[in-house]
């Protein structure tokens, strides 16, 4: 047997999948497959040889295995990843964490006293373009970002045909436009520019067919240091695209996932500087982010999402639950 650490990935759906053949592509590690679901765990040993549990608890048990990736839908996340810190496993925790805060308090303080690596999977960390935008930021080059946009949209359906019988169609299990989609855009921004102080939502159904959670959203927000931010997302649209452009006080950045490319204009220059990456393919952020933790597990640092950015976000979207319901501005 090598020394090579195990990970445990709990939950085989869809982002389990992916993780599970982004650790493997790593190198770096065995991996075991745990579901519920007898058929998905016989569809990952036959597509990927590995190791099945049907039963996240016993697998956990085993001593061999060292990393965890909780992959099942948002209900579970913190109970599990409370379980996985005390028993001394390191803990990769899907987005969002929860649906609420409760337990957030016990899960942060398992953590601070278990020594081990605790993050999020918000995957924009392991891409190169907001990396690249966080870096020029930090030289304090344009000074500091007082507006920012968001624009994104794509076709759900297309990418995740299944939509209407998973988690997404019900907001307790994690569902709709604001847990599941916009969630993503706002840890990039928070991560970028901090935390969030108060907002103001509009959010609706529009056209989603078979599901009723909101496929529409739009968010005016006001950060920590006072950036005002506008969200704006969709999931019905034909173009897959994303455009964040951060206006600063000398200058502007701007990123476009669609053409992997970011860009700076500074003040008194008319043309954007771009710098274009070679394309990823689908996996190829969660490749990067595996890494990622498979270095963070040895200690060392790296620019995963931190718990506390992932229970930020947690904030985030009950701000809009809370805005939408008074139809007033919500406090994060
Ligand atoms: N980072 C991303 O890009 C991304 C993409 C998709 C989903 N997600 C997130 O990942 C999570 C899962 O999403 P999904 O699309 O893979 O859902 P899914 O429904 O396809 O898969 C969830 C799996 O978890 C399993 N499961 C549930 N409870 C379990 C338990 N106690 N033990 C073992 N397995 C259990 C289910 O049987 C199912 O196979 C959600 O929180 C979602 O928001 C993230």
């Amino acid at each position: 047997m090598s020394n090579k650490p195990t990970v445990l990935i709990i939950g085989c759906g869809s982002i389990g999948e992916r993780h599970l053949r982004s650790f493997q592509s790593t190198g770096r590690c065995h991996v075991i497959a745990c579901d519920t679901r007898p058929a998905i765990l016989a569809d990952m040993a036959k597509k990927y040889k590995v190791e099945t549990s049907t039963d996240w608890k016993l697998a956990l048990a085993n001593p061999v295995c060292k990393v965890v990736v909780i992959c099942t839908p948002a209900p579970y996340h913190v109970p599990i990843a409370i379980e996985v810190l005390k028993c001394g496993r390191h803990c990769l925790i899907e987005k969002p964490i929860a649906i609420s805060l409760d337990g957030m308090n016990e899960l942060t303080a398992v953590h601070e006293s278990s020594g081990r690596a605790c993050h999020v999977a918000y995957v924009n960390h392991s891409r190169p373009e907001p990396r690249a935008v966080k870096a020029f930021l930090a030289t304090g080059k344009f000074g500091r970002v007082r507006a920012a946009t968001v624009v994104s949209g794509q076709h759900f359906p297309t990418f995740r045909p299944a939509y209407r019988e998973i988690y997404y169609n019900n907001h307790a299990q994690g569902g709709g436009a604001i847990q599941d989609a916009m969630t993503h855009m706002v840890n990039l921004v928070e991560w970028i520019l901090g935390p969030t102080k108060s907002l103001l939502c509009e959010a609706d159904h529009q056209v989603l067919d078979g599901v009723e959670v909101e496929d529409t959203v739009s968010a005016i927000a006001r950060n920590q240091d006072g950036a005002i931010i506008t969200y704006t997302l969709n999931q019905f649209q034909a173009p897959n695209e994303l455009t964040i452009q951060f206006n600063a006080e000398r200058g502007s950045l701007k990123i476009e996932y669609h053409l992997n490319r970011w860009g700076q204009m500074a003040l008194g220059a008319t043309e954007w500087n771009w710098e274009t990456f070679k394309p990823l393919d689908r996996d190829g952020p969660f490749v990067i982010q595996a890494n990622d933790f498979l270095d963070a597990c040895e200690g060392k640092a790296t620019l995963l999402a931190t718990l506390a950015e992932g229970i930020q976000a947690v904030r985030f979207n009950l701000a809009c639950f809370d805005s939408l319901k008074t139809g007033t501005k919500a406090w994060v």
